[in-house]
């Protein structure tokens, strides 16, 4: 049997399909408080979309830590057999919710661990860097990436300018025009933490790490004609795709790994540790293996598990910490201030966001708080309350120390930092021939569409600098 429908508060309603009206053909009563219910709902039932990464798709899984680490790292999530709950978010980065997903695009790798001390978020990418290494030109790189004022298009001329005028983006966009810019599904990409953190063991020494999930369904790509074919012929390719094969039982998986820094090492390591342009050669710090991230089930509502889903870096447990990256910092604050405003001030109280930990706060109150603390309400007290504990707090731990002036200013240059070098060096000894190919003829189709002097010229000075035989492919295919 059919249960009644009802309205919001369980009071049975009569029908679906028919308003109270005076007569048959008369008008619509106020007292017809289902219609308007049902109306008023309807018209907010949207949330803002994200300001960036709006449109994608997620499921849940485990992260099982096969191998110890322990020496490096007390936290509770990477211990030796620790077994950890997880939703993970995948997204492109620039198009609105509903745009291809097949877009190039860097793509989001957004994972939350359930951590018996509380959520631990890695907000990361399927690239290793990113286009800026200063907070400060995020909103700028972003409208760059994003529409024009007046016409409400995306704009290559405008991407070109931002990108030319912003030479440490080099590294990134060699990514982004290479094969990766396009992958062939979500389950087919790595996922990398892309900053550095801090890593504390039980013993309180310290080290920098970077987090890489490597894909076990190995990299594959999609071409620039496939993914404009699919763009039209299913705009959610990568979310049936991992949809599909969650639902089969096909569960994809990530070996997760990281590079290992010791602390000292940081100051006068070739390339500034600290800076998300560049990454740290495989030869200088090996991958450790850490254990294997798997996901075996779908949302069951997407809007409520995934949209709704709130990831931030600034979630951090006992034995991880930030680093100086000046972007990670920046990101500290950004993430739970968009929440706030997007889902709302209660948003860690949505089941998909609530620590499966022991919450004690004293935060309350708010819009739609569903689980209110007792007395006592305030800190200190003699009532038995709470009681905050430098001891287990991971802000007292997982720290690095600075002393210095304030200023305005770039990174302290290391010995071999630069704009070009490491896109240079991904050019010529990462890439094959063919990969080499791929990657000029995508900056040449992307600069085609609308790059215009005096950006064009820029663009043929950049790939140059980048490597030469590059640069002059680029500017040949544009007659100079
Ligand atoms: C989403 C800010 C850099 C990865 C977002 C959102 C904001 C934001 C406001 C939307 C959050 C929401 O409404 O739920 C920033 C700022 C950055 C920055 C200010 C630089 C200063 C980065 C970098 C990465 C990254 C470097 C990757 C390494 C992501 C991902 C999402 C996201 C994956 C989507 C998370 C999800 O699936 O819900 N970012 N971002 N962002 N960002 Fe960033």
């Amino acid at each position: 049997m059919t249960k009644p429908t009802t309205n919001n508060v369980g009071i049975p309603v009569g029908s679906d399909n028919d308003s109270l009206t005076v007569g048959t053909n008369g008008p619509i009563l106020l007292q017809d408080h289902y219609l308007i219910e049902k109306n008023a709902q309807f018209n907010r039932e949207r949330v803002p979309e994200r300001v960036v990464h709006a449109k994608g798709g997620g499921a849940f899984g485990y992260l099982e830590v096969t191998e110890d680490v322990s020496q490096y790292t007390k936290a509770a999530v990477f211990q030796p057999g620790t077994r950890t709950d997880s939703v993970i978010r995948f997204s492109t980065v620039a198009g609105e919710n509903g745009s291809p997903d097949t877009w190039r695009d860097p793509r989001g790798f957004a994972v939350k661990f359930y951590t018996s001390q509380g959520n631990y978020d890695i907000v990361g990418n399927n690239t290793p860097v990113f286009f800026i290494r200063d907070p400060i030109k995020f909103p700028d790189f972003i409208h760059s990436q994003k529409r024009r004022a007046d016409n409400h298009l995306r704009d290559h001329d405008m991407q070109w300018d931002f990108w030319t005028l912003r030479p440490e983006s080099a590294h990134q966009v060699t990514w982004l025009m290479g094969d990766r810019g396009i992958p062939k599904s979500w389950r087919h990409m790595n996922g990398y933490g892309s900053h550095t953190y801090l890593w504390e063991n039980a013993a309180g020494e310290k080290f920098w790490v970077k987090y890489h999930f490597k894909t076990d369904q190995g990299i594959e790509y999609l071409t620039q004609d496939e993914a404009d074919q699919l763009a039209g012929a299913d705009a959610d390719h990568h979310i049936r795709d991992l949809w599909t094969a969650i639902e089969q039982g096909d569960h994809p998986s990530w070996t997760l790994y990281v590079q290992v820094m010791p602390y000292a090492d940081a100051a006068e390591y070739r390339f500034n540790p600290f800076d998300l342009t560049k990454v740290w050669p495989k030869g200088d710090y090996p991958l450790i293996k850490v254990g294997r991230y798997v996901l075996d089930r779908n949302p069951s509502n997407y809007f409520a598990e995934i949209e709704q889903a709130s990831f931030e870096p600034s979630n951090l447990v006992p034995g991880i910490g930030p680093s100086p990256d000046k972007m990670l910092q920046g990101r500290l604050f950004a993430y739970a201030d968009a929440h706030r405003y997007r889902i709302g001030t209660n948003y860690t109280q949505l089941p998909v966001n609530a620590a499966q930990s022991e919450v004690n706060s004293y935060s309350r109150d708010g819009q739609m708080r569903y689980s209110n603390p007792a007395d006592p309400v305030y800190a200190p007290n003699t009532a038995g309350g709470p009681h905050a504990d430098p001891a287990v707090a991971s802000e007292t731990h997982a720290t690095f120390g600075i002393e210095d002036e304030v200023v305005r200013s770039a990174y302290r240059l290391h010995s071999e930092d630069d704009d070009f070098g490491q896109a240079g060096t991904l050019v010529r000894e990462v890439m094959n021939d063919e990969e080499r190919e791929r990657l000029a003829n995508n900056i040449i189709g992307h600069a085609k569409k609308g790059v215009s002097e005096p950006v064009l010229e820029r663009v043929f000075e950049y790939w140059r600098n980048v490597d030469k035989d590059l640069g002059d492919k680029v500017a040949q295919a544009f007659g100079k």
